[in-house]
């Protein structure tokens, strides 16, 4: 089964799924797809952050049930919500995911990373008709140790920055809900409710002008007919097209509506180990297929400390969940490529809709 498949669509066709943080960059792509599979989308967010953002261009809010501005750090708020719309499958996405700027604002990264997933699982607690949860983390929750070998879910939760040790944070208390309220083991008798936490890798994708990322770093500098400044050229990231993370995102959340304690755990959602390269790689390949701009290197030794090197083991999504990446590096840069040639001119919903399209076509990886 994977997230096209029709056994992903159809599970998920007609239910009332609720998702948090779907006027992010991640969030719209999600709505849109979940849309497309005939679910029920309610959205709760704060506001968009520019006018060229995939939830603005693409108009998903208006195909939702219901486009909800609200702050995840209201837990009243949260439960109201979750009690009027009663939604049967949650995903939570809402947070503060930027690693530089966690250090300028490291309490309101902990209240809306940490108190944010907390109310949310309150609210989830507290609503009757939800049955499956997936909690959006990051590779970044691990005790990077910048070693070789991809982290494995039983690895330890940690982080250096504010951003990457609230969600080191996050893991530990979902793992806490999960062990207190949402026990496999009393399933059926004192809840009814699957949670499960995933980890993906840095992802890319048309429709995110995030500041400090690489990619809307380079579209605002290709657009401005200025050279790329690489702060971090030799990082080393997981890269992977957004589509890669919420096709297990999708698969994930089917499996576990039709067998809730099988999954209701941590899984790594990363890429192909071929996409895990350098930072100077994925913006020389930006620029090949966007057809102009010029790098420049400008890393600085004083700069911000953040993880040079991360890398994320898929071996469990694989083997467990029958799940695949399905692009390598290069489709992944050319189809983020092309969405942002493209945005100015055309209908971006559809735009959207025909990348999944083309997204779903790519087959997957063999199982080693
Ligand atoms: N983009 C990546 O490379 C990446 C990688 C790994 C994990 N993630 C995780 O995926 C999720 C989505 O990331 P994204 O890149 O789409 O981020 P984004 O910044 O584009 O979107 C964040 C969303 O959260 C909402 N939000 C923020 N604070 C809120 C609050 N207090 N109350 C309600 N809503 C709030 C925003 O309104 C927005 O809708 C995050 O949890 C992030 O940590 C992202």
């Amino acid at each position: 089964m994977n997230a096209n498949d029709t056994s992903v669509s159809q599970t998920l066709q007609g239910k009332r799924v609720l998702v948090t943080g779907h006027t992010g960059f991640k969030g719209s792509w999600l709505c849109i797809w979940l849309h497309e599979m005939g679910a029920k989308v309610v959205g709760v967010a704060l506001d968009p952050l520019t006018d060229r953002d995939n939830y603005v261009l693409s108009g998903i809010g208006q195909k939702m049930e219901a486009d909800i501005r609200a702050d995840i750090r209201d837990r009243q708020q949260m439960q109201e919500i979750f009690a009027k719309y009663q939604p049967e499958i949650v995903f939570h996405l809402a947070a503060q995911p930027l690693v530089r700027l966690s250090y300028e604002i490291p309490v309101e990264t902990y209240e809306t990373n940490v108190m944010g997933t907390i109310n949310v699982m309150e609210a989830i607690r507290h609503t009757d008709s939800v049955r499956v949860a997936v909690m959006v983390t990051t590779d970044k929750c691990y005790e990077n140790k910048e070693q070789k070998e991809g982290y494995v879910e039983t690895d330890a939760m940690g982080g250096y920055d504010p951003y990457s040790s609230s969600k080191g944070a996050c893991e530990i208390a979902i793992s806490s809900w999960r062990r207190s309220f949402f026990n496999p083991a009393d399933y059926g008798t004192k809840h009814h409710v699957s949670i499960a936490s995933v980890r993906a890798g840095n992802v890319v994708g048309g429709g995110d002008w995030a500041k400090d990322r690489i990619v809307p770093d380079c579209i605002r500098a290709l657009e401005a007919g200025q050279p790329i400044n690489i702060r971090s050229p030799h990082s080393i990231r997981p890269w992977q097209h957004v589509l890669e993370p919420l096709s297990g995102y999708l698969l994930l959340a089917a499996k576990m509506w039709h067998e809730p304690t099988a999954y209701c755990e941590g899984w790594n959602f990363g890429p192909r180990a071929d996409s895990t390269t350098p930072v100077w790689d994925v913006a020389s390949l930006i620029v090949k297929h966007y057809g102009s701009g010029e790098l420049h290197d400008v890393s600085n030794p004083n700069d911000l400390h953040e993880a040079s090197l991360l890398t994320l083991d898929i071996t469990k999504a694989r083997t467990q969940l029958g799940w695949q990446p399905r692009t390598d590096i290069a489709q992944c840069c050319r189809l983020t490529a092309d969405w942002y040639r493209r945005y100015r001119n055309e209908d971006v919903y559809r735009l959207c809709c025909h990348q999944i399209e083309e997204f779903t076509s790519f087959s997957c990886e063999p199982t080693s």
